[in-house]
């Protein structure tokens, strides 16, 4: 207020909006520290979407040492006066929000932020955190490590279902989606790659040979496949016979056992792509990284990643998730059986397609374990717990509930399931109701016969009759 006479005029307004307002006069809020989903109730955050991840990091093998700028474009979903990234593990140096410092503070995995001026609804905002520290390996509640493993010449950030905080903070829940750029210098010797494509390598100028990779994703990209492999790697890139290119990062421990696999990743996708439709992102490839800790496979997208010099069926499986599970991603860690049915049906797919046994092979020969073999133990689509994820009901009785589809829709009608619903949800986000509902609405007379699928195979514990 310039003079007191306006303050008087204006004193009953202003000691209104005193009561009713906050700083700013926006009436915000805190975001929620938690999405509730039901297996990981913290994890991710509400009030915001992020758009885009602008990632600039930088890792030294030597010490361990990784110093990051996390510059994050959200959108407001309410008025904010503070919202939540997840974090884990790192020192926290400074946050700004729209170029003004903000307080920030931290508690479990959660970096609470509370900018200087509050968000309304609709704002699109910019966060800039910068970080450092050792990132550290995270321990699931069934035991597997992910999050930031250190290999003999480098580490390696790999992020299902949680791991991603460890190296960047952020929205970490498969709900939301968002672009990235993920710029990482590392010393002389080593690479780093990561998602999408190449778009600039640049050495310091200051003799050290130090080098700074840039890696684009132009599709939105769900945190825990985001990767970063960083070590010696033997790089190839190439193109498809119908132009996508090809990305490969290859441990030369691991090249001579890589190779003849790596060779049919093209004919694996042109496979995949006249199955299931479209390739659905800018590029492909591998990234195949000695990683003892891990020990498993990951879908990254655009080049899954491998422990080892992966088998083929392994590959297929890996690549068919571009499509089911990257491109059309679950809407909670309970959806993962439309992730990895979907993967595993590939593989039953492949082999009935090259001469292998047929789907309906694979499907009785598990249909004939015994009712106490580990496959029948909890419905596919209720996992017991966040330790059961990625068992085997979720994986092998996922692929039974689709081919059990198969047998009541027909041939047709379910191959051309297979294309259109991840046409339908491209770059989305799908749980079960919306998949269920979809294959009803498709097959008009089937309801029935889909329901008691439904009942028995995804929802029903037990072996079904
Ligand atoms: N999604 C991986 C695959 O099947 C397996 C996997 C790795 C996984 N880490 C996980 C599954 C964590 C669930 C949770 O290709
Ligand atoms: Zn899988």
């Amino acid at each position: 207020m310039r003079t007191p006479r306006v303050l008087v005029t204006l004193w009953p307004l202003l000691a209104l909006l005193a009561l009713t307002a906050c700083h700013g006069g926006v009436h915000g809020t805190p975001g929620r520290s938690g999405l509730r989903d039901p297996y990981f109730p913290r994890l991710g955050n509400g009030g915001y979407d992020v758009a885009h991840y602008d990632l600039g990091l930088a890792y030294d093998p030597d010490t361990h040492r990784l110093t990051g700028t996390a510059d994050i474009t959200a959108k407001a979903g309410k008025d904010l006066s503070a919202f939540n990234f997840d974090l884990t593990g790192m020192t926290v140096k400074s946050v700004t929000v729209d170029g003004e410092e903000a307080v920030a503070s931290r508690a479990g995995h959660e970096l609470t932020i509370r900018p200087h001026d509050e968000l309304r609804r609709g704002d699109t905002f910019r966060t800039v955190v910068r970080y450092s520290g050792e990132p550290v390996t995270i321990t699931d509640p069934d035991g597997s490590k992910e999050g930031w493993l250190r290999t003999a010449d480098g580490a390696l950030g790999l992020g299902e279902p949680t791991g991603s905080m460890a190296w960047f903070p952020g929205n970490h829940h498969p709900s939301d989606k968002a672009t990235y750029d993920i710029t990482v210098t590392v010393p002389k010797g080593v690479q780093a790659v990561s998602n999408g494509e190449l778009t600039r390598t640049s050495t310091a100028t200051d003799g050290s040979g130090a080098t700074t990779y840039a890696w684009h994703v132009p599709q939105p990209m769900a945190s825990y496949l985001a990767t970063v492999a960083i070590g010696e790697f033997r790089t190839s890139s190439s193109t498809t016979p119908s132009g996508l290119p090809v990305h490969t990062a290859v441990d030369p421990r691991e090249e001579a056992a890589s190779a003849k696999v790596l060779a049919r990743l093209p004919e694996v996708v042109a496979w995949e792509t006249k199955r299931f439709g479209p390739y659905p992102f800018s590029s492909t490839g591998a990234i195949v990284d000695r990683e003892g800790d891990a020990g498993y496979a990951l879908e990254t997208q655009n080049r899954p990643v491998f422990p080892g010099a992966p088998g083929l069926g392994l590959l297929v499986h890996e690549l068919a998730h571009q499509w089911y599970g990257d491109s059309v991603t679950p809407r909670s860690w309970r959806d993962m059986w439309l992730n990895e049915g979907f993967a595993t049906y590939a593989e039953w797919l492949w082999d009935e397609d090259h001469d292998g046994d047929t789907a309906q092979d694979t499907f009785d020969t598990l249909r004939a374990t015994s009712a106490s073999d580990g496959i029948w133990s909890f419905p596919p689509a209720e996992p017991p717990s966040a330790a059961h994820i990625s068992d085997a009901p979720v994986y092998e009785r996922g692929a039974m509930v689709l081919h059990r589809v198969r047998q009541i829709i027909g041939d047709p009608d379910f191959f051309s399931l297979l294309k259109s619903w991840p046409r339908e949800h491209k770059y989305g986000n799908a749980d079960t109701d919306d998949f269920t509902a979809y294959v009803e609405k498709r097959n008009p007379g089937k309801e029935e016969a889909l329901a008691g699928v439904w009942k028995d195979w995804l929802y029903g514990n037990g072996k079904p009759k």
